[in-house]
């Protein structure tokens, strides 16, 4: 069993998940565990905490780490939602340091969007398939014909002069109070631009707010269909193993 158990850990802006996923199935194996996230939320303290949830699992293979930014060669390269002395780090070494697990990091939406395309709702689309992770920032992964086009960062594109995720993430919605119409209208406009600028056939809507999608389904109105990820609450812990595992297949 253990060849094909791989611990996903997906950092986020409140809170580091992680959970044993056996990457054949996408299968969670045991609980999810959580912690929060250090603030303010540098390298060391991080790091310190990923060690801790490593050390919670028993674990001591390969580790997948979504995290939410720019993450080139394990390197994050920008960091909008998280402490800004990461820009520059390397993700991987820094955690395996304090871990002394393998690791391998990959951009939090990025990872989800492997999850949902390998095991979940996206499983066998083909085409363009554009995937928006919405929560704290949005995020986006970017597929053809199930290969991912990785760090697309589509949360960053410009709305009424301001990164979308700025005008559109659940956290606006919520620091807004705004209504599901409100926040759907918003929403909507957003994805209509991604629509011009990417032809996609197909949206997929992930984050937690994906849950409640029927309460602003109804306000969305784009040409391409959406479907809301709903249930995969976990994906970005999913993906970030796979991800680790398929980078050990291309060596
Ligand atoms: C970051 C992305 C990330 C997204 C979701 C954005 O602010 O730039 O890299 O995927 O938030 O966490």
């Amino acid at each position: 069993m253990q060849q094909h158990t791989v611990l996903g850990i997906d950092i986020g802006g409140s809170g580091i998940k992680g959970s044993l996923i056996d990457i054949r199935s996408g299968e969670m194996l045991g609980e999810r565990l959580r912690l929060t996230t250090p603030q303010p939320a540098t390298p060391e303290a991080v790091a310190d905490t990923f060690a801790q949830l490593v050390e919670m699992h028993q674990w001591k293979g390969l580790v997948g780490c979504g995290f939410p930014a720019i993450v080139k060669h394990n390197v994050a390269l920008t960091a909008a939602n998280i402490d800004k002395s990461w820009i520059g780090v390397d993700i991987a070494d820094i955690f395996e340091r304090k871990s002394g697990c393998t690791v391998a990091a990959v951009n939090d939406a990025d990872a989800a969007g492997l999850a949902m395309m390998r095991f979940g709702i996206g499983k066998g689309e083909l085409g363009v398939v554009l995937v928006v992770t919405i929560g704290t920032g949005i995020g986006s992964a970017l597929f053809h014909n199930g290969q991912l086009v990785p760090n697309t960062e589509l949360g960053h594109v410009f709305l009424h002069n301001m990164p979308a995720e700025q005008y559109t993430a659940d956290s606006v919605r919520k620091r807004l109070e705004l209504s599901w119409k409100d926040w759907g209208a918003r929403l909507s406009e957003y994805l209509r631009h991604l629509e011009r600028i990417m032809s996609p056939d197909l949206f997929i809507l992930g984050g937690g707010v994906s849950k409640q999608f029927d309460e602003y389904a109804s306000f969305i109105k784009v040409d391409t269909p959406v479907r809301a990820a709903r249930l995969q609450n976990n994906a970005g812990a999913i993906g970030a193993a796979y991800y680790a595992w398929q980078q050990t297949q291309l060596l």
